[in-house]
């Protein structure tokens, strides 16, 4: 019998502003049922000018790390999409401001979304090898489009911290893995720009074709089939994209796509998303935290993962919810997360998204905006300089 290997704690942690759609609709002439109802977003999380995917990613894994110590963890898997280094990862900043051993290898994952599936997969893996390990995965990122651009209103920030190890509190991963991979320039961000170039009908069907792709493969590796799920977490640019996704597998796979079952497979995987905006690699885990905040029991039910990155690949796997898991859950924590954002009105997000940092090696500090436990400080000699509150 193969051991059980899973998620054992799960934690999330977004920005210090929100920017609500209706001020961007107000700016832009929007009709605001386009936002609401057309792509299912309410509002965005925004970066405040001393904040970026490490001090996001230290702020999510830090109540791990006070639940259940380090003694274990021996490797940090940091997945991201908008790395804020072409060599030094993110995680080994992270490792440092959470205070990890020094006897711990670090590593950043990329391939756009789908990074944090990876970080989880290859922390199975580790632990599999060595079932005495923890593994602490992070997904961070900040969703940045052009200003004035149609995916502008699907921005937004998070990220993710998922503890993995064996006889895990909160879901089992099982084994079975269907795979995806096509070549396509859907969605696409060149090392010398900020904001992300997309081709946003392409990309909508590129993930469509992934969903189709990996499901296929799933279901040749002995999967499930469809109606054993309770639920589906599919990767959310925005929530909209999650009922697509899920009234094309339904299609392909020949069942009904009636309004109300979609909404039920999907309907709770989405609270945490429409309020925050697209988070990338965390997107995915943000669903699953809202679906197991929400839900009925589910004890020894099985969700559906999708996990889709732009390029692309796309991956569907399988959990089931372990016994007693409602009793590890940060339920109050993650709601505190969202709502002690405070609101930033248009003027400010627009001078927030137009900011960057100089290149010219000089000290610059950075405005003290943050409330939370860790924050950027400055860039100074070409090197990021972060300080615990
Ligand atoms: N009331 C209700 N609905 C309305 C409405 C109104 N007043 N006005 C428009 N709508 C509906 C439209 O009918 C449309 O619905 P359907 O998709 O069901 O047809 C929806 O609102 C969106 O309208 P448009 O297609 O006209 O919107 P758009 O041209 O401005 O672009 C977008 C939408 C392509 C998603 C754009 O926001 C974008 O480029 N986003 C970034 C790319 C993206 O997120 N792609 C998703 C797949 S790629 C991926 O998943 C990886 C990743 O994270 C980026």
């Amino acid at each position: 019998m193969s051991i059980s290997i899973g998620i054992h704690d799960l934690s999330f942690a977004t920005t210090e502003f929100v920017l609500p759609h209706t001020a961007l609709a107000a700016y832009n002439g929007t009709e605001i049922g386009k936002y609401h109802v057309g792509i299912g977003q309410e509002s965005m999380s925004v970066p405040a000018a001393d904040e970026d995917i490490v001090t996001m990613g230290a702020a999510a894994a830090a109540p791990i790390i006070a639940r259940h110590g380090t003694d274990r963890i021996r490797t940090v898997v940091f997945a991201t999409e908008s790395s804020i280094d072409q060599a030094k990862s993110a995680g080994v900043y992270v490792h440092s401001l959470l205070g990890l051993p020094s006897a711990s290898r670090v590593v950043e994952l990329k391939q756009a979304c789908y990074g944090a599936t990876a970080a989880l997969q290859f922390a199975i893996g580790l632990v599999r090898r060595d079932p005495a390990q923890q593994v602490l995965v992070v997904a961070s990122d900040v969703s940045k489009y052009e200003l004035d651009s149609p995916g502008e209103a699907t921005q937004g920030a998070a990220a993710v911290a998922m503890l993995v190890g064996v006889g895990p509190a909160l879901m089992r991963i099982e084994d079975p893995s269907g795979l995806f991979t096509a070549d396509v320039m859907d969605f696409w961000r060149p090392n010398y720009r900020e904001a992300a170039l997309v081709d946003g009908q392409e990309s909508i069907n590129a993930y469509l074709q992934a969903v189709e792709g990996a499901w296929k493969d799933y279901a040749e590796q002995d999967g499930r089939s469809v109606d054993e799920f309770a639920a589906f977490c599919y990767h959310q640019p925005f929530t909209k994209m999650a009922y697509k996704a899920h009234r094309h597998l339904l299609n392909y796979c020949g069942y009904d796509t009636g309004k109300d079952d979609i909404a039920r497979a999907l309907g709770q995987t989405t609270a945490y998303n429409s309020v925050i905006g697209n988070s990338y690699t965390a997107s995915l885990y943000l669903g699953l935290a809202s679906l197991l905040d929400q839900a009925d029991d589910l004890t020894g039910r099985s969700i559906g993962f999708l996990s889709y990155g732009s390029g692309s690949v796309a991956e569907f796997f399988a959990g089931t919810v372990v016994a007693n898991y409602r009793e590890h859950l940060r339920t109050e924590e993650n709601r505190e997360a969202i709502t002690r954002r405070r609101p930033v009105d248009y003027a400010g997000y627009r001078a927030l998204h137009e900011r960057s940092f100089p290149a010219d090696g000089g000290d610059h500090p950075t405005p003290s905006q943050t409330t939370g436990p860790f924050r950027l400080a400055a860039l100074s000699g070409h090197k990021r300089i972060y300080e615990t509150r």
